[in-house]
């Protein structure tokens, strides 16, 4: 039995819950004023699959992520864009949101959301 409490998400929402709760985030980005402009318009597809595959990896599913983009480093991957108080908040707006469109317990929601603002607040690289 793992004993990170995360994985308890990847057996509660399985493959298809995290693709359709990253798909709910994804679908809002390109109409956002904030987020819009700082994603890939090219490659939505791409970064779709990047965010769902880090997902399934770190909630306790296969090892996907690891295997085509390596360690996470999100701190660093970060980097190149410019993130404020104010792009961290959108972040995670657009999250809560997402997390209304799938069917996830009331516990289960509440610790995804912890899980996403504390790395959210980490991923902030600018005042
Ligand atoms: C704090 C606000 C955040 C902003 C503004 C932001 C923005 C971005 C942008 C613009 C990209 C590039 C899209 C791509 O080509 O993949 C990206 C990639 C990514 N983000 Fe975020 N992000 C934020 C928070 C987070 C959080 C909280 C997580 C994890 C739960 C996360 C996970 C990822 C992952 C896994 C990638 C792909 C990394 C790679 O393999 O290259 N991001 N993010």
């Amino acid at each position: 039995m793992s004993e990170d409490p995360l994985h308890r998400l990847y057996i509660n929402l399985g493959q298809q819950g995290i693709t359709d709760l990253v798909a709910a985030f994804y679908k809002q980005v390109p109409g956002d004023d904030i987020l819009g402009p700082m994603y890939p318009s090219d490659e939505m597809d791409a970064a779709e699959a990047r965010l769902r595959d880090f997902l399934i990896f770190r909630l306790g599913g296969p090892q996907t992520y690891i295997e085509q983009r390596g360690h996470p480093r999100l701190r660093m991957r970060h980097m190149p864009f410019a993130i404020d108080v104010n792009a961290r908040n959108r972040w995670i707006a657009l999250m809560t949101n997402a997390l209304d469109e799938i069917e996830i317990s009331a516990k289960d929601r509440e610790l995804m959301l912890a899980f996403f603002e504390h790395l959210a607040t980490f991923m902030i690289n600018r005042q």
